[in-house]
């Protein structure tokens, strides 16, 4: 039986730590980047990717598991109930938003990818990326309130 949560809503114990460590990471990625405009780009380099990477392992171990038992089979005959719908729109955009991370990564802290495909506009990509990260991480919140938090 899983075990139950510490925020007082009808959920698991690893949905709330999941939650908790999100609003974190969402927060160091604006804290690293305040590190860049301060011209530390080496301390905002570990601070990036240090969360893209702990992202991929939280992705991998409680949403994708998620995704594929509560979401995936009712899909796409209960896409337009909020639960799927929140659940559908933030998955998708929130892996674009891990790829779009993981590609600056490899961009900027690698030699791995052919020259050709290298990020050069590296300012608009680390914004643009952020700035999805965030509506990614607000659809994660109102997903964990639709699912989560019980309706009078
Ligand atoms: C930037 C990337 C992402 C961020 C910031 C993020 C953030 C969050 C947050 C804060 C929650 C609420 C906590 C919870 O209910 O566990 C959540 C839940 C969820 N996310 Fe993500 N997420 C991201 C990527 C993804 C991806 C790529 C998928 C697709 C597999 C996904 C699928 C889900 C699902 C299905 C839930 C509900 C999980 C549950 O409550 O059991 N997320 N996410």
């Amino acid at each position: 039986m899983p075990q139950a949560g510490f925020l007082g809503t009808a959920v698991t114990w690893s949905a709330d730590v999941t939650l908790l460590l999100e609003i974190g990471m969402g927060m160091g990625l604006l804290a690293g980047a305040s590190l860049a405009r301060a011209k530390c780009y080496r301390a905002h380099a570990v601070c990036q990717s240090m969360i893209v990477l702990l992202n991929v392992g939280l992705i991998a171990m409680t949403m994708i598991p998620s995704l594929r038992h509560q979401v995936i089979p009712k899909l796409p005959r209960k896409i337009a109930k909020p639960y799927y719908a929140f659940a559908t729109a933030h998955a998708t955009l929130g892996g674009i938003a891990e790829l779009g991370g993981l590609y600056i990564l490899l961009s900027a802290g690698t030699k791995w990818l052919p020259e050709k495909i290298r990020i050069t506009r590296y300012k608009f990509w680390m914004r643009g990326v952020l700035i999805l990260w965030w509506l990614v991480l607000l659809l994660g919140i109102a997903t964990y309130w639709h699912w989560n938090v019980p309706r009078s």
